[in-house]
This record gives structure tokens, C-alpha cells and sequence, in this order.
């Protein structure tokens, strides 16, 4: 018998299925009745379609059950399809049976507006409804193009550990955790360092999963717990490393445009913009950036004494926040990168440029449409010494970075990679306003339920 996954009629399908009696299974997304009529809006995650049971069509008990439905009630329901222009979704399904699985009563979301604080503390629920459900389709479809993007050019999945004994990001943003007997573990800020170990082995590389930061900021764009692809690469330079995140951020838009079409309608998203995300983006150098924030007259805002505070003209060394990001890219519509920051803004990893020893081999692409930065990466330090004085001066614990110095020690190459974050594309692509609704069940400092 065939297995019941690829037998199952889902609404997304309905096209195969016109002049067909079908039974479809789902939730009572809303119900009107008028006279002899009751219309049910079903939804079965694939999509909705408006079914019409007519008391001529059905006996009296099917008929009385439909008139009890009530938002979010589970149900299958038999019925033969017919296209109608009309419909919303194009299809509409007229009832012949109907089955009550569960009667849901007082379904706390109603169409009328909710706060966000109410909104988010009813999550497991908040994902029934369509804007959610569209951003989470997206999201699939994100991660989609972004494992056929890696796995259909060469490169290998390489899973990173979660539970890691050093910092990769920074000490400021690390969740710690007792681990046995031996002493502290902290959550992954980034599996970066095990790429670079794991591309030494099987050349082109990428690692995807969960990654954590204990971030202060309660911005749109932060979570505590997110999704980060990273690839690595040997014998990259940065040069090849930009030309591998603009080739990635076109293909994951291209393919959202191809296959998310209802999805972004639902959205209300202009996907015209979308449509000019193709190669090549924009490229400036971060010297190139501050240079242009002095002719625009944009400040470095900072906090002093719990004041904030305009610096002018912003000076070379800092590293951009929201304001620099969105005033710079307000003349782009596709990405632009910006590379060689100065070295004291980044991690402890990445490259000096041999032309200027101030500045390092890296690289943030920025979104546009205030979408902010989607990847961060790097050429990376492939000299021992090097690397072994820039571990001391970040004060980070040598034993736990002995594994990592070793891969200077045996054949280093130079190498590059970049990291990009999927919650932040999505963001962008769907035009979330709030980064929390681009993750099933956002981690946040002043949430962790449901
Ligand atoms: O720029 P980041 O910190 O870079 C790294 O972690 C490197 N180790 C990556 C690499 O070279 N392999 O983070 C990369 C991306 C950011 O550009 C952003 O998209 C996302 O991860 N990101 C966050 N997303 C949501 N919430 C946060 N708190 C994030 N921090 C970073
Ligand atoms: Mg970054």
C-alpha cells in the first residue's frame, strides 16, 4: 500500500484534484452562515479554501455539525472540488460529509487585533494565522536554497558541536553552563572554528545550526538563539569569500521570488525590490563608508553617562550600528558590502591586510530596506605566531585554543568564510517588522516562553 504521506490531499494541491471528490483534513479558520448556507474557510497548513456545505447537499446531522463549528475546531471534510475565480485561492469545495475531530472552544486569537505582548505569550497559537504561517513557509524555503545552494556546488555539511569550551564571538555574549566534572561548557556562538577544522579535511565546507548569544540588545533584529549557515572555504581569499555570499544571497532571493509567490502576496511584500537582487551587489570599503558618513553629516550616537550623545564627524575605528547601516544603505536597492574594518572592531581570528596592518580582511553585507547585516565573515589568520599573540591579547584561554593553533601548525592555508543569519534574511525577504516572527519560538533576554 502506498504510505499515507504521499496519499494525503493537502489545499496547496487542489489544481490536481478539480472535478474530484476529495477529503480534506484541517482547522475551521472561520465559519458564516446565511439561510441554507454554512461557509467554512479551511486551513490545513499547505493553504485555506472556502468549502460550502448546502443543507440540499448533506443529511441532517452533517448539516447541524456544521453549524457548530467554531474557529479553530479540527475537522475532515469530503467534498468535490470546483475552480471559481471568485474564491479566494481559486478553488472552492463543495461539502458532501463532514467529521468533527475536536470542538475547540473560545479560541483566545480572534481576527480583532491583538498586542504583541499577547501575541507572543500565545505562540504555539499565533502560528495558525496567515501573515505567521507565510513567514514560516518562507523560512523553509530559505533554508531550502540554502542547503541546495551548498550542496549543489561542491560543498560538504559538517556539523559543529553546540556545547563548546571557548568563545568564538566575544566573551560578552556567552551563555555558560556547568559541564560534569569539567568545570564550564558555553553554548556556540558560531561554529566557525570547527569549520575551519573541518574544511582542512574535506575542502569546501558548510556548517548549520543554532547558535547563541547572550546579547543585551532588545533591538528587531536580535534573538538569544538563532540559525547561522557558515560556510569555509580553503584557499579562499576575501575577494573569492564576497563572491561566494553575493552568488548565495541571489540564489536564496531568486528562489524565494520562484516558489514563495503566495506567500509574499500574503505578505503584502513589494517584490519588485526582490526582483533586483541579482549580481553583482554593491562593495565599499569601511574607510570608503566613514568617509561618506562625514559628507552626510551621520554621527556615531553613543551612550555616555546614560546620555546619548552625537559624535561628529564619526571616527575611523568604531564600528557601525543601525543608524550608520540604514543611512549608508539608503542609496542601494540590492546588498552592499562593506569590507576591511578596522581590526580593534572584530574578532580576534580575522587577517590583518598586508597593504594596511590597521584594518582586517573582513566583510558585512548589508540588506537593504533597513534589512541590516546578513553576513559577517572573513579571510582568516593562517599564521601561527600571528594568531598566537592576537589569542593573547583578547585574553582568551590558550589551552582551550591549542586544537585551533594546530591547524596552523600542519599544513595552514589561507581560507576564508562568512556567516550568514537566517532569521535576519527572512526578516528581510518577508519584511517582518520584528525579527521574532521569523523563528518558530524566539529566544529573547525577557522571553524563553513558550
Ligand atoms: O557577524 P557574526 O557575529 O559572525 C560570526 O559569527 C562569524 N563567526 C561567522 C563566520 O565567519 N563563519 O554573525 C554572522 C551573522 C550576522 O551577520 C547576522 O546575520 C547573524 O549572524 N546574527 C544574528 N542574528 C540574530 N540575532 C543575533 N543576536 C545575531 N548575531 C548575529
Ligand atoms: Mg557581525
Amino acid at each position: 500500500m502506498e504510505s499515507r504521506y504521499k496519499s494525503y490531499k493537502s489545499i496547496e494541491n487542489l489544481k490536481d484534484y478539480i472535478g474530484e471528490t476529495i477529503t480534506l483534513n484541517g482547522w475551521v479558520h472561520n465559519k458564516t452562515e446565511k439561510g441554507k448556507l454554512v461557509f467554512i474557510m479551511l486551513r490545513d497548513g499547505t493553504g485555506f479554501v472556502q468549502c460550502v456545505v448546502f443543507k440540499g447537499n448533506v443529511s441532517e446531522e452533517v448539516f447541524e455539525n456544521a453549524k457548530k463549528l467554531t474557529q479553530e475546531t479540527s475537522i475532515s471534510l469530503t467534498g468535490s472540488v470546483r475552480e471559481d475565480n471568485r474564491a479566494p485561492g481559486g478553488f472552492e469545495i463543495d461539502v458532501t460529509d463532514l467529521k468533527i475531530y475536536h470542538l475547540a472552544k473560545d479560541y483566545p486569537i480572534t481576527p480583532k487585533e491583538h498586542g504583541d505582548a499577547f501575541l507572543l505569550e500565545n505562540r504555539h497559537l499565533w502560528l495558525r494565522s496567515s501573515r505567521q504561517m507565510a513567514i514560516m513557509r518562507v523560512r523553509a524555503a530559505v533554508i531550502k536554497a540554502i542547503r541546495d545552494f551548498f550542496d549543489g556546488n561542491g560543498f560538504k555539511l559538517m556539523d559543529s558541536p553546540i556545547l563548546t569550551p571557548s568563545a568564538c564571538e566575544g566573551t560578552s555574549t556567552l551563555f555558560e553552563t556547568k559541564y560534569f566534572d569539567l568545570g564550564s561548557a558555553y553554548l556556540s556562538q558560531s561554529g566557525q572554528l570547527y569549520a575551519e577544522a573541518s574544511c582542512m579535511a574535506l575542502g569546501k565546507v558548510y556548517t548549520f545550526g543554532p547558535t547563541f548569544r547572550a546579547e543585551r540588545s532588545k533591538t528587531r533584529k536580535h534573538l538569544t538563539e538563532f540559525w547561522m549557515v557558515e560556510p569555509e572555504m580553503p584557499f579562499f581569499d576575501l575577494n573569492d569569500d564576497m563572491d561566494l555570499a553575493e552568488d548565495l544571497v541571489e540564489y536564496i532571493v531568486q528562489y524565494c521570488l520562484k516558489t514563495c509567490q503566495k506567500e509574499l502576496e500574503v505578505l503584502e511584500r513589494d517584490t519588485t525590490k526582490l526582483e533586483k537582487i541579482k549580481r553583482p551587489f554593491y562593495r565599499m570599503s569601511y574607510s570608503e563608508a566613514v568617509e561618506w558618513l562625514h559628507k552626510n553629516n551621520i554621527p556615531l550616537k553613543k551612550k555616555i553617562d546614560g546620555q546619548e550623545v552625537d559624535i561628529l564627524p564619526f571616527p575611523w575605528g568604531e564600528d557601525f550600528g543601525a543608524v550608520q547601516e540604514e543611512a549608508i544603505m539608503e542609496q542601494f536597492d540590492k546588498p552592499c558590502i562593506i569590507h576591511r574594518y578596522p581590526a580593534e572592531a572584530k574578532a580576534f581570528y580575522m587577517k590583518r591586510d598586508p597593504e594596511n596592518p590597521k584594518v582586517v580582511l573582513a566583510m558585512d553585507m548589508l540588506a537593504p530596506e533597513k534589512g541590516g547585516e546578513i553576513i559577517g565573515g572573513s579571510q582568516r589568520e593562517d599564521d601561527f605566531d600571528a594568531l598566537y599573540q592576537r589569542i593573547v591579547e583578547h585574553n582568551l584561554p590558550l589551552d582551550a585554543f591549542q586544537w585551533y593553533l594546530d591547524l596552523r601548525k600542519y599544513g595552514s592555508v589561507p581560507h576564508s568564510g562568512f556567516g550568514l543569519g537566517v532569521e535576519r534574511t527572512v526578516k528581510w525577504i518577508t519584511g517582518a517588522a520584528h525579527i521574532r516572527e521569523t523563528i518558530p519560538f524566539p529566544r529573547m533576554i525577557y522571553r524563553i516562553v513558550p
